[in-house]
């Protein structure tokens, strides 16, 4: 089998990959040790095989448009397999262990299929730590900007590991997560990142996520004893070179208090299953950093586990006039996408092209009252109607767990794309999901 894959890598033939990824945990690892010179194409190879499989499934999902109501969001189960064999693969070569972040996708109904490849998720709070236990049934670390005294008992019940964001807040729960025997992570802050928008940059002027170099060298040697690792966050969206700048940062600042830690979290933001992504350098950035501080690495994706996973899916209700043709949908930036609206960016619409590069040229915007409820201006091929479904790609993570009632408007419902190809309704929502929450 080892010679058939390696034979299939030579030729360029990606249902080598395919064989690969079937193979058990330590026939994975073997090959990876005994044909190290050939991981680069082999790499190559699996994003090749990602693209076409993204592509067949995108046209079985347009197959299946009809049964899909709107709003909705559609998530396919095959996709998110895919992004995890990825990151499996990012363990098979350098034995880090990956969490997956509940902040951006927690749709509980795929997680039985993605626990087979992650080793846990990571938490903000007691919410998200109480569903990765429930839920994903592997590794849970939290880490929230402060606790309270009413939350740490089930947060560290919870999980397995607590990180905490400054001495203060360690010194007050230190020794009930001790006694409780689970583990004590400290946030630092890596003093370097490259994000462009303020609004997700973690290590901004003035930023309150992280203990600064200054207070850690202080504060450090006090609780060296009971501190188990330490956690760092500084990116978004980013590729590998940005990590590069960030470990070195990092090291320079905090590499010399890394002898009695049993592990070191890379945060999230690594855009690890993007078509660009430089895994080989992820790769050897890891290996490196493990074999100069011999330490567990762990990262903590969000996004990247379900990286163009999603669709949003709505209908047009309207065209209005002014100055312009503007269509009125039946979702909303406001409630259903508010990362259009924060980061800000326009989302791809399939069919679609910029503004006046095709013939018919559309402001879409959203039924709630907000003069900003505007998704972005779109041009088509031919003329949008009333009920023409516009399908939103890359939809997966930072909506379901960040939409809103707003204006009372109807949450979208959650569809899940199996594997076999059926369509499979999760989830609906009603009046009495808007009333419940007032
Ligand atoms: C502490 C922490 N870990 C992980 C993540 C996940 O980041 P992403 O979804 O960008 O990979 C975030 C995002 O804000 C975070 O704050």
């Amino acid at each position: 089998m080892m010679k058939d894959i390696l034979e299939g890598i030579t030729l360029g033939n990606p249902l080598a990959v395919e064989k690969y990824f079937d193979l058990e945990e330590d026939e994975r690892k073997a090959f990876i040790v005994e044909y190290k010179d050939s991981l680069e194409k082999l790499t190559l190879l699996m994003k090749q095989r990602k693209k076409a499989i993204f592509e067949q499934r995108l046209r079985l999902f347009l197959d299946l448009l009809e049964e899909v109501q709107t709003p909705s969001y559609v998530i396919d189960e095959q996709l998110i397999e895919e992004n995890m064999k990825i990151m499996r693969y990012v363990k098979d070569r350098t034995g880090c262990k990956v969490l997956h972040a509940l902040k951006a996708y927690a749709s509980y109904h795929t997680f039985p299929m993605m626990r087979e490849y992650l080793d846990g998720v990571c938490a903000s709070g007691v919410n998200e730590a109480r569903l990765g236990y429930d839920e994903f049934k592997k590794e849970v670390h939290t880490f929230g900007a402060a606790y309270s005294e009413a939350d740490i008992k089930s947060i560290v019940k919870f999980s397995n590991v607590v990180i905490f964001n400054s001495f203060t807040q360690l010194e007050k729960f230190a020794e009930y997560v001790k006694k409780q025997k689970k583990q004590i992570g400290i946030r630092v802050n890596p003093g370097y990142s490259e994000v462009k928008t303020k609004m997700y940059d973690p290590c901004a002027p003035n930023s309150r996520l992280g203990v600064i170099r200054e207070i850690f060298e202080k504060e450090y040697p006090n609780y060296e004893k009971i501190i188990d690792g330490i956690h760092f966050h500084a990116m978004c969206e980013q590729n590998s070179d940005v990590l590069q700048r960030v470990l070195a940062r990092f090291i320079e600042n905090y590499g010399k208090y890394l002898d009695n830690v049993k592990w070191v979290s890379f945060g999230g933001g690594h855009h690890i299953t993007r078509e660009d992504y430089d895994v080989e350098l992820l790769v050897k950035l890891i290996t490196d950093f493990k074999r100069s501080f011999s330490v567990q690495v762990y990262l903590e994706p969000g996004e990247a586990s379900v990286l163009d996973c999603g669709y949003y899916v709505t209908s047009v209700l309207d065209i209005v006039k002014n100055g312009m043709d503007i269509a009125v949908v039946d979702g909303s930036a406001e409630a259903h996408l508010p990362d259009v609206l924060l980061m800000p960016y326009r989302p791809n619409i399939i069919g679609s092209f910029p503004p006046y590069e095709r013939p018919y040229t559309y402001r879409i915007g959203g039924v709630s009252c907000l003069a900003g409820d505007v998704i972005g201006d779109y041009s088509f091929e031919e003329p949008l109607k009333e009920k023409k479904k516009l399908v939103f790609t890359d939809m997966a993570h930072y909506t379901i767990v960040k939409n809103n009632c707003f204006n009372g408007i109807i949450l979208p419902s959650i569809f899940i794309l199996k594997k076999d190809g059926s369509l499979k309704l999760a989830k609906s929502f009603s009046f009495s999901d808007f009333k419940r929450r007032l």
